[in-house]
């Protein structure tokens, strides 16, 4: 079996890869394709993925192409993980909102869809030669934001389904305070990409999380940055992400000034290379842990191995919502719990959505479905009007100003602009 991952010279793929190699068994990669434009990357991430996969006795080869073509022909299932702009156009979506008074992050607000725009059509474009090449092949999207690069290659008609790592680190965060192996929680997530409440931990089918909050409120809430006392009141865990909704002015307030995230990453990846470079280095190195991807592998090496055997198992992904929320369109993507075939993903039913989070979800929906709409035709009054649908943006003046400034800032990776 050929998997291919797009944007292969991300310092991110040990972490895949260390997956892949513990996972030989439920997941028979023959040759692993990493396929990046960037040379000197594509070389040390290559050379340490094929040291980890002979180290763990693994079989597969690891072939290392700038060429698209190439990298995605006949593959089994590709993974998009790339970056337009890499992290020089982040640091312009964490920095420009700032001046407006907006938070400043790559998924989420102005940043966010700053970063669709220069994303869907490289992402439609890849795929597009996947259908061509391996027209078989499931695309399994992590490139962010995930919900509308999603939609974008579902309405495009390709075999896609869109993955994130929050629900499983809240699930492994579960098991470890419950100390009980991962596989035994499934979880009540639901929501968007990126904008989702956990409602429910069953252990073992049995409802565990009034007991979680009641005995372990400071670690449940601390990975969402939100205070322990919140999310007692919410009943729900939610996503780190909501802490730029519920918290926005202070976040904004912080982030003022600050080093972006984008600033330590560029530092982090500079060290991480150094690392990958020694020959001698054949694991995943711990400094990896500092960037934000914990368990992607076993969330992606999990999802594979279940599109690829059909087992039916149910897994947290991004899927079109088609009424499971009944207050968004069918053709809506969303992040739920879905069972996973041979055919894709089959979103489970989700316990109505309390008018709290049900508002939020519809509001930045909506902006979704403009912010897609914005990326596919171009044009600055559509970034405004994305940008107006916003919840964290929503003002006239401001709409308009950052669409410009955007707009201005990223005119290198827009066709359109
Ligand atoms: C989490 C999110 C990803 C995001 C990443 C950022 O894993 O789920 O969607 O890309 O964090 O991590 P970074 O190290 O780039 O800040
Ligand atoms: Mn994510």
């Amino acid at each position: 079996m050929k998997l291919t991952v797009i944007g292969g010279g991300s310092t991110y793929t040990p972490e895949l890869v260390d997956g892949l190699a513990r996972a030989h068994s439920a997941l028979p990669v023959s040759e692993l394709v990493l396929q990046d434009p960037d040379a000197e990357r594509l070389d040390l991430v290559g050379g340490l993925a094929a040291r980890m996969l002979s180290r763990a006795g693994h079989p597969a080869t690891v072939t290392t192409t700038a060429d698209l073509d190439k990298a995605v022909a006949d593959a089994t299932v590709v993974l998009l993980q790339l970056r337009v702009g890499g992290q020089a156009a982040r640091h312009l979506d964490e920095t420009i909102p700032l001046e407006c008074g907006c938070v400043g992050q790559e998924t989420t607000g102005a940043g966010g869809l700053a970063k669709a725009l220069r994303t869907v059509p490289v992402v439609l474009d890849i795929a597009a030669r996947v259908a061509d090449l391996a027209p078989n092949a499931w695309i399994v999207d992590f490139t962010n934001p995930v919900g509308i690069v999603t939609c974008a290659l579902l309405d495009a008609g390709h075999r896609a389904v869109g993955l994130c790592n929050v629900a499983i680190g809240v699930q492994r965060r579960a098991a470890a305070l419950l100390d009980v192996p991962p596989d035994r929680i499934s979880l009540g997530h639901a929501g968007l990409n990126h904008l989702t409440w956990v409602r429910s931990v069953l252990l073992d089918g049995q409802e565990v999380l009034p007991r979680l909050l009641d005995e372990h409120p400071d670690e449940l809430a601390k990975a969402s940055g939100l205070p322990a006392s919140f999310v007692r009141r919410l009943g729900a865990v939610p996503s780190y992400y909501l802490r730029y909704f519920y918290q926005h002015d202070q976040v904004v307030e912080e982030l003022r000034g600050a080093e972006t995230r984008a600033e330590q990453v560029a530092a982090l990846e500079r060290d991480l290379l150094d690392l990958y470079a020694d020959p001698t280095l054949d694991t995943k190195p711990a400094r990896l842990e500092e960037r934000g991807g914990a368990f992607y592998s076993e969330a992606a090496v999990q999802l594979v191995a279940s599109l690829l055997t059909g087992r039916g198992d149910a897994q947290v992904v991004n899927v079109r919502n088609h009424g499971t929320l009944p207050f968004l369109d069918d053709r809506a993507v969303i992040e739920v719990p879905s069972r996973i075939t041979s055919a894709g993903a089959v979103p489970l039913p989700v316990p109505a959505f309390e008018p709290l989070f049900a508002g939020l979800v519809a509001h930045v929906s909506a902006y979704e479905e403009l912010a897609l709409d914005a990326a596919l035709r171009g044009g600055v009054d559509r970034v405004a009007t994305a940008l107006l649908a916003h919840p964290l943006v929503g003002q006239a003046d401001i709409a308009d100003r950052l669409a410009r400034d955007l707009v201005a800032a990223n005119r290198a990776h827009l066709p359109w602009a």
